[in-house]
């Protein structure tokens, strides 16, 4: 595996004449990464990944300087995985002016947008910047992040970006808890009170397929939520999906999306509902 950190060395190291599958993280790498590489191996000549903590997708009173980090442990995991080139650029690197930048104008002011002001302004920022420089015939991103994904498919369309995404099912631990880096946050007692959340998403769908109305699925899951210990809900959220409209009987795939605020992470998860 190559690791470059510059935009000249990427280009200099980059084939014209291969498929790129490309996996973009901010590192602290875990099984969740891992599948999206198996994915992008699968179907690509090379595996691109890019770790880089992306200032801009993160509010002024957000976990930027505490997001955790450990470079060496992620270039192992990223060499045993089977990622051919790994980009690890500077904050100068991807900023040199930071005159520019992408703005969502719809869908970013629900769910996680509703409570991270600029937060996916920030990510379609940089995802368009690496787009720019990988230039990937795939790019591959989990499920967990939803929001992210639709919007981030929405930034293709609306540019005519040369790009297939693909969306990678959610990793979870035995316990249903969703693979995420910030779950390093939890102590084990919270590590458990969270598995609840996916417990109570199953829940929450069987309940929809039983065909009860979208405001009683939405009361139950709110309600089965709150007897979290120790947490506190930011958002419960039935929408469609990939629009992440108001989520109504003529839906064909439902959102349900949720984030949990423990004392030191604020977790999110969801399921989709598919008709039929
Ligand atoms: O999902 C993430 O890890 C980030 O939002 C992404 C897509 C790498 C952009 O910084």
């Amino acid at each position: 595996m190559k690791i470059v950190s510059t935009v000249e060395e990427l280009r200099h190291t980059l084939p014209t004449d291969q498929t790129i599958g490309f996996v973009p993280t901010m590192g602290y790498l875990h099984e969740g990464h891992m599948s999206l590489v198996e994915n992008a191996r699968r179907e690509n000549d090379l595996v691109v990944m890019s770790i880089f903590v992306n200032p801009t997708q993160f509010g002024p009173n957000e976990d930027l300087d505490r997001y955790p980090r450990d470079f060496e442990r992620d270039e192992k995991l990223a060499r045993e995985a089977g990622v051919d080139l790994l980009f690890y650029p500077t904050t100068e690197t991807m900023y040199p002016l930071d005159m520019a930048r992408v703005t969502v104008r719809k869908g970013a002011d629900v769910l996680c947008g509703a409570s991270r002001l600029g937060h996916f302004d920030g990510v379609l920022t940089i995802v368009s910047k690496l787009f720019n420089l990988v230039q990937p015939t795939r790019a591959y991103f989990g499920l967990k992040d939803a929001q992210q994904v639709a919007l981030i498919e929405g930034y293709v369309r609306d540019y005519f970006v040369p790009v297939e995404i693909r969306r990678c099912p959610i990793i979870r631990e035995e316990t249903g808890l969703a693979k995420s880096s910030r779950n390093v946050y939890l102590s084990d007692t919270e590590k458990e009170d969270a598995s609840q959340i996916f417990k109570a998403l199953t829940t929450a769908r069987e309940t929809l397929e039983a065909g009860h109305d979208l405001e009683e699925v939405k009361q139950r899951l709110t309600e089965r939520l709150h007897e979290i210990p120790n947490s506190q809900i930011d958002y419960v959220e039935l929408v469609d999906y990939p629009t992440l409209a108001d989520a109504s009987s003529d839906s064909k795939e439902i959102l349900m999306a949720v984030a949990v605020q423990f004392e030191r992470a604020r977790l999110i998860d969801n399921v989709i509902w598919k008709k039929g």
